[in-house]
């Protein structure tokens, strides 16, 4: 079949009021995107002439979320009419009057459904001639769920939802998964014909299979081969179970591609996330969002990356990094706090209780222990010393520092900017930087040291102290 005689229907309209929340339910994130982006991905990759989404509560919001990552989607609105089969018919005024073909209609709320299940339902729905093909699960708790009733011969009859089912019908384990084909001149058919006479008074599109069998068309309902494609998340507990689900598969598929994952149970990598061959992902690591690491580096444990690049051999220990960049052979953590704009040249280190932000550090140069690096500056192989602060603020505006090359810069010191040093200066250990330092300066400001003899002993007489002193002096 042409994709000019496919539409794809992607439901997204109802409030999701399980989930007690003040967003909307398909805005919900696993993996790093929102349900509805994960059924819009699976949507948008079968090549449908029209992919459509039914939006209604919140729609501003899920319509901006919409129109920024998948502006192809035509977004239509829902009516005051509630349910889905109201939802599928307010869909269908968006295709064009003489589109004839297929709809698919998924959820927004079913993000593991994926495009080769969708592929072959639509294959057996247009070999055998159907006016609807509806995908199905055997669950062992179908709570809530659509029940399949079906003849002693096996044959569909209708879909009974939960709250209409009678005791017998409730033990049903046999599901409608809320995907399914139909043709639509029969679909628009149907819809017109259905009421809202139900425990929900809504417009049912489960109640379009009966309404097709009564006049005989052909209908079909397919067990999925794997129910988790089609879980459908209505609560925040299939929420965090389908998230842990989809999270283990790929953790898996990255272990098949070559990556080590010490304790995929702990590692949680999002479905934007690339990763090279040989990386190493150590137990308690999250990568988040548009997140890369290279091949042979190792991350963790417990690294929280978001929106960070790390190149290739770097190591990246218990560090905490957003919108960050860590040049090959990096080596950063632990207790490493890097916020935006922190870009790490290579074989550079950010070591233990360093934070830095919006600050280049060059290949090379290290900022090995305790130090805040803010609005910098810092060119190659340079060494900033134990414990320095880049004091970047002036109580009202934010000022930069310029650190060149192979500088070298002592203990405790503090650059008050906005500051420049110069290639191969020095800085002594405590100083606090507040003019600029030529390249190959010595700067220092520190008050001349004073001893004063005995007064250990003189002032502080029977002490543990005067005592020790006392004894080093005999
Ligand atoms: C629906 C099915 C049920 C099936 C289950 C599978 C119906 C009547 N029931 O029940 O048979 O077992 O899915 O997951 O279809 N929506 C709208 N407009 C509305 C109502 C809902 O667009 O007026 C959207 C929702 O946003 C959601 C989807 O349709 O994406 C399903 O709605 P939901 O309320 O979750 O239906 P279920 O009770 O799960
Ligand atoms: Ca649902």
């Amino acid at each position: 079949m042409s994709e000019k005689h496919l539409a794809v229907v992607v439901l997204a309209a109802g409030e999701g009021t399980r989930m007690k929340s003040a967003k909307p339910k398909v805005m919900h994130e696993i993996a790093g995107l929102p349900l509805l982006g994960h059924a819009l991905a699976t949507a948008t990759s079968l090549g449908a002439a029209q992919v459509i989404s039914v939006i209604r509560y919140k729609k501003e919001l899920i319509a901006e979320y919409i129109t920024a990552f998948y502006p192809g989607v035509t977004i239509a609105e829902q009516d005051d009419v509630p349910g889905t089969g109201r939802a599928v018919e307010c869909a269908l005024d968006s295709l064009p009057a003489d589109f004839n073909g297929a709809v698919i209609v998924t959820s927004g709320d079913v993000p593991m459904l994926d495009v080769a299940t969708l592929e072959s339902l639509l294959d057996a729905h247009l070999a055998g001639g159907f006016a609807a093909t509806i995908l199905t699960a055997t669950v062992e708790d179908p709570t809530g769920y659509g029940r399949i009733l079906r003849s002693n011969a096996g044959k569909f009859l209708e879909i009974i939802e939960h709250r209409d089912a009678d005791t017998e019908q409730l033990e049903i384990r046999e599901v409608n998964a809320g995907v399914y084909v139909f043709d639509v001149i029969h679909l628009r058919e149907a819809l017109a014909k259905i009421d809202s006479q139900n425990a929900q008074g809504e417009k049912y599109l489960t109640d379009v299979a009966a309404e097709l069998l009564r006049h005989r068309h052909k209908v079909q309902a397919l067990v999925v081969s794997d129910n988790w494609l089609v879980a459908g998340i209505n609560d925040r507990v299939q929420l965090s179970e389908v998230a842990a689900e989809l999270n283990a598969r790929i953790c898996e598929a990255w272990q098949v591609a070559g990556v080590t994952i010490q304790d995929p149970a702990s590692t949680w990598i999002d479905i934007t996330v690339e990763l090279g061959t040989d990386v190493t992902l150590l137990a308690g690591t999250q990568l988040k969002g548009i997140t890369s690491i290279g091949s042979g580096s190792t991350v963790g444990p417990e690294s929280y990356l978001v929106d960070t690049s790390v190149g290739e051999n770097a190591s990246v220990v218990k560090t905490h990094a957003t919108a960050s960049k860590m040049g090959n052979g990096a080596n950063v953590g632990p207790f490493a706090f890097l916020r935006p704009g922190t870009v790490l040249g290579a074989d550079g280190k950010i070591g233990a209780f360093v934070e830095t932000k919006n600050a280049t550090i060059g290949a090379g140069s290290k900022v090995p222990h305790l130090s805040y690096v803010g609005d910098a500056t810092i060119g190659e192989g340079s060494n900033i010393g134990a414990g320095t602060i880049f004091a970047n603020y002036d109580g009202l505006k934010k000022h930069a520092s310029v650190i060149g090359s192979q500088v070298r810069t002592g203990s405790h010191n503090v650059f008050v900017a906005p500051i420049t040093i110069g290639d191969g200066a020095y800085t002594a250990a405590g100083t606090v930087v507040r003019k600029d330092v030529e390249a190959g300066d010595l700067a220092m400001n520190v008050a001349p040291q004073r001893n004063l003899a005995g007064w250990v002993i003189a002032k502080r007489p029977g002490s543990a102290a005067a005592d020790a002193a006392q004894k080093a002096k005999n």
